[in-house]
């Protein structure tokens, strides 16, 4: 067992940096959780407090129920990896995954056996004998995992732990990470600002902005049910597209007026709606979700402007105004730059934002 439990946790840096703005946070036993969100969110900086690197400035933190807010790091059984892997270079790849567990006045015997399952689980047995420096950086990340796996803590804290390795091999260590997840079932928190690490990872997602929690959520319900316009647009590329509309009532029926066109909701829609009274309304569309059609079926019609062909899909942006909105299309019938393209809105995915308070209306209780 081992939940994390973060209850108001704060960190000021001096007066002006409000790093971390009361966060309220369960982690559950297990689980694989993932800290998302742009740079200087507080992502790290609520690592460090959970290790015990960063002291709290208010607030609480329970690891299995029992308050480790002032405890020095190596009381917490927890075990951090870097972004920069922290390997001894001095040390061999068998003597850094050992040099812990010696700490910990674990016997001789015991470690032997703990360096060789780590190594065997995190690919790396035939470098034991090697030194960092003739790794290369992807080896060097597996071996600052398997020193973290060897001392079997309570909870893994990484640190973006793949933002230094290549983009291909940042995207197969997923795998392997979740793959290691999977067998160690050990409670992870996993920072990174790449949603689609984030989404490819997580049991659950944590969007963090300025310090705060924007969404809690698995993968699907952050992309399908974000709750506001901030996580719609960060989680998913290319992001949601936002269409800012007015609202008409005509007895029970809804319309909202775009300059391109006028959407007459569907009666669950309306309905969904009913307690909306403001005059305006933001629809967010996410790309896949906006359809090419017909003439006589179309929502609108416009100018391609870029087409950029994915191979299984092509992303086709075009403009309304001053806006830039994007498609995510099957691969064919291919779509040239400033053919005319009729579109229309997959109906039951779009989503309602209110445009004051970015907060997502309209969803089922
Ligand atoms: N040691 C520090 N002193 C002052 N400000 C800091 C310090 N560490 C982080 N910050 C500030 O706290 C905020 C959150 O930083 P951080 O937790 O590193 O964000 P992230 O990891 O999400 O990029 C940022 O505004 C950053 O500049
Ligand atoms: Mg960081």
């Amino acid at each position: 067992m081992a939940e994390v439990q973060l209850i108001n946790l704060t960190k000021r840096f001096g007066r002006r940096v409000l790093a971390v703005d009361h966060i309220h946070l369960t982690v559950k036993d297990r689980e694989f959780l993932v800290l998302l969100g742009p740079s200087g969110c507080g992502k790290t900086t609520t690592l460090r407090m959970i290790a015990g690197l960063e002291e709290v400035t208010e607030g609480t933190i329970l690891i299995d129920g029992e308050d480790v807010t002032y405890l020095p790091p190596r009381a917490r059984n927890v075990s951090m990896v870097f972004q920069n892997y922290a390997v001894w270079p001095h040390m061999t790849v068998y003597e850094n995954i050992a040099y812990p567990l010696r700490l910990k006045k674990v016997p001789r015997d015991e470690i032997d056996r703990r360096v060789k399952e780590v190594a065997e689980l995190t690919k790396i047995v035939e470098l034991l004998d090697r030194y960092p420096s003739q790794l290369s950086g992807g080896q060097q990340q597996r071996v600052a995992l398997a020193r973290a796996i060897a001392v079997k803590p309570k909870v893994f804290l990484m640190d973006e732990p793949l933002s230094n390795l290549d983009a291909k091999l940042r995207v197969h260590m997923r795998t392997e990470l979740k793959a290691i997840h999977h067998q160690t079932q050990a409670t992870t928190i996993f920072v990174t600002h790449d949603q689609s690490e984030a989404m490819s990872m997580a049991d659950r997602i944590v969007v963090m902005r300025e310090g705060r929690i924007e969404q809690v959520g698995t993968p699907e319900e952050v992309y399908e049910k974000s709750a506001n316009m901030f996580v719609a647009s960060f989680i998913g590329l290319p992001p949601t597209n936002f269409f800012y509309t007015e609202v008409r009532r005509e007895n029970d029926a809804l319309k909202l007026v775009h300059p391109y066109f006028t959407l007459t909701l569907s009666p669950e829609q309306a309905a969904r709606l009913k307690d909306y009274t403001k005059s305006r309304l933001v629809l967010g569309v996410r790309p896949e979700n906006l359809l090419l059609t017909t003439e006589d079926q179309a929502l609108f019609s416009v100018e391609a402007m870029v087409v950029e062909p994915q191979g299984s899909h092509q992303i086709i942006a075009f403009q309304m105004d001053d806006q830039i909105v994007k498609i995510v299309a099957p691969a064919y019938p291919k779509v040239w730059p400033g053919e005319r393209i009729h579109v229309t809105f997959r109906p039951e995915r779009i989503r309602f934002f209110d445009p004051e308070t970015q907060q997502a209306v309209g969803d089922e209780a």
